[in-house]
């Protein structure tokens, strides 16, 4: 408890705790009891009187190739103005507000805002679908939604907005305030305001009040085992000592010397914890870049590094496959050499790709940093440290100092180095979720009851023979497509709900560059005939574009258990062109061969 009482000066508490951890209502843990702090105050206004006012905390870059430079000073001013203007529409403490904005400052600004406030955000992905931002509304039952006119994709401007405007007819949300970023042309109703009328005139002082520790900071949705996305929640005090301790202690963080980016999206726990809390509670100096990594050209994360000087990067391994596909000339055109630090984050980062990232983005020197953790734990819990003797490609290898994981068999019991099973967090750690919001039977039930006293995460992992952590993917029906986390449930149920499809199973299948690809196989209905193609399109509709099956196939029958139960490993065994596995249990055993045959790629 020494360690993270220690870890927590790195921040500014108004009051002081009086106890580090309180688990006696264990699975909901309190830390740093007693203690009050204001997160915002702690990201901003407490570097700006240091002294640091005019460092810069953002370097932006938008996709057309737009940029601003934000000190801590202007970001200081521009988060009290934001807050002034959600006090000004009825945000008080407790009060949610959700967010769905492209990677523009004011997503920033924002979430700061919403801190500095008390009001817990629920930031939503840019890309998920009018109805999955509806379903995260009503459920955290937000007061006031931000969202954009539109949003840059691929060097377009397309549409934000009018989604926006479809997902919320007929809701309680009171406001919605809209950030101009695009001229994107939007129908401004009577609950609508722009944030530029509203946070531009509000005066650039606001005296934040400092909150327990354990008041909620955010919700997070993401996808479990059945249809329906958990809203994660996270606490003041102890989230922010861990990703501050983590931010500093994996990446080798300096503030005032280091260039940090992560690439990441706000929308996803990454960009809370790596782009927003973390750095700017460290007083780091930081990228955020709006775009995609291929506009306007392939070149366009090295041209940033190089243009500012980044030291630290931190991305997913999907997308340095990506650039391994583009090809290493492209790197090879541009001086890399501040970097000195590089991440890996979202999936196990297969050797083939870890080499080829120290290599050519890492001069073949570069510590790799693979990172392991989840938006439940909140901050990073497994990497090597970046002074690390040896790195192992593929291995995210120790708990980082402070936190305990061990590898457990089906009883519960520590594997020996060499052997596989469950990965458990056996102590709690201060960044850990607080419940899932609104379902505390669901927070028990997925996380607590399958190892008595012990985080369950739903990941296999393995020791090998020194002891180190291998991460080995999820041992649920939750798919992880280019570092994103999506339920097989989810794309069932959307698949059901088109009128064509009587029945749906989905398979997460090896993909060389995403990771996994989501395979569906569908029964149609009737005699009806089934398009393929739009089928996709309704599931994109319906959850988001990142959740299109790469591939649906259509079948006469799904193979099943005599208790009903769908049987996913045949299905993946077909999905992956294997050779299909025991067949013995399936209520119909001709089912499989009905079904390869059917199989068109
Ligand atoms: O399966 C693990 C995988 O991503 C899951 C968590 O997904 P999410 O909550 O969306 O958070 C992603 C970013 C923190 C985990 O259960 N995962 C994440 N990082 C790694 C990983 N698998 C292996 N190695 C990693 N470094």
């Amino acid at each position: 408890m020494d360690f993270w009482a220690e870890q927590a000066q790195r921040l500014h508490w108004d009051v002081r705790w009086s106890e580090v951890l309180d688990n006696s209502g264990a699975p909901y843990a309190k830390w740093f009891t007693g203690g009050r702090l204001n997160v915002a105050r702690n990201c901003v206004d407490r570097h700006v009187e240091a002294g640091f006012g005019d460092q810069v905390a953002i370097h932006w870059v938008g996709e057309p190739g737009d940029t601003r430079d934000i000190t801590y000073a202007q970001l200081r001013d521009e988060v009290c103005r934001a807050a002034n203007a959600l006090a000004s529409l009825g945000v008080r403490a407790g009060d949610r507000v959700a967010i769905q904005l492209p990677m523009i400052p004011e997503a920033i600004v924002a979430m700061l805002a919403c801190a500095r406030l008390g009001a817990p955000h629920s930031v939503v992905f840019g890309g998920f679908s009018p109805s999955a931002l509806r379903s995260r509304v009503d459920d955290a039952e937000a007061k006031v939604v931000i969202t954009a006119d539109g949003q840059y994709r691929r060097g377009k401007a397309v549409p934000v907005k009018a989604g926006v405007d479809e997902a919320l007819a007929g809701s309680a949300v009171e406001k919605v305030v809209v950030v101009r970023r695009t001229g994107t042309p939007v129908s401004m109703g009577e609950r609508d305001v722009w944030w530029h009328e509203l946070v531009d005139p509000q005066p650039a002082a606001h005296t934040a009040e400092a909150f327990d520790s354990e008041h909620p900071l955010f919700i997070l949705y993401t996808s479990g085992t059945t249809g329906k996305p958990k809203g994660i929640l996270h606490t003041s005090g102890g989230y922010l000592t861990q990703v501050a301790y983590t931010h500093a202690a994996v990446f080798d963080h300096r503030p005032g010397e280091d260039v940090y980016w992560c690439t990441a999206d706000i929308g996803w726990i990454t960009g809370h914890s790596y782009i927003v809390y973390g750095p700017l509670a460290n007083r780091a100096t930081q990228v955020v870049y709006e775009g995609t990594p291929n506009t306007p050209h392939e070149g366009r994360h090295w041209e940033i590094v190089q243009r500012y000087g980044v030291s630290i990067y931190y991305t997913a391994p999907t997308l340095i496959r990506t650039f391994m596909k583009w090809g290493e000339d492209i790197p090879a055109r541009y001086d890399l050499s501040s970097l000195r630090v590089l991440g890996s984050v979202g999936e196990p980062i297969n050797p083939e790709a870890w080499r080829w990232y120290r290599e050519h983005i890492g001069a073949g020197k570069a510590p790799i940093v693979d990172t392991w953790w989840q938006t439940e734990t909140g901050a990073i819990m497994i990497a090597p440290s970046p002074g690390a003797a040896e790195f192992k490609p593929g291995s995210a290898q120790t708990p980082v100092p402070g936190i305990s994981a061990v590898v457990v068999d089906d009883a519960g019991k520590e594997v020996a180095p060499g052997e596989s099973g469950y990965l458990v967090l056996d102590r709690p750690w201060p960044s850990m979720l607080r419940g899932v919001w609104g379902d505390d039977a669901r927070f028990r039930e997925t996380y607590w009851s399958r190892f008595a006293g012990a985080y369950f995460a739903g990941d296999g992992a393995r020791y090998d023979e020194d002891g180190d952590i291998w991460l080995l993917g999820r041992v649920d029906d939750v798919m992880n497509v280019s570092g994103h986390r999506i339920s097989t449930a989810e794309v069932e149920s959307a698949l059901v709900s088109h009128p064509a499809v009587a029945e749906a199973a989905v398979v997460g299948a090896a993909d060389p560059t995403t990771g996994q690809g989501i395979v569906a196989f569908v029964i149609p209905r009737g005699v009806a005939e089934v398009s393929v193609q739009e089928l996709r399109e309704h599931v994109a509709r319906e959850i988001g574009p990142i959740a299109k099956p790469r591939q649906i196939m259509v079948v006469p029958e799904l193979p099943k258990t005599r208790s009903g139960k769908i049987m996913r490993r045949l299905l993946r065994d077909v999905a992956e062109n294997r050779e299909i596995g025991d067949v013995t249990t399936l209520a119909d055993s001709s089912v499989m061969a009905q079904i390869s045959g059917r199989v068109v790629q």
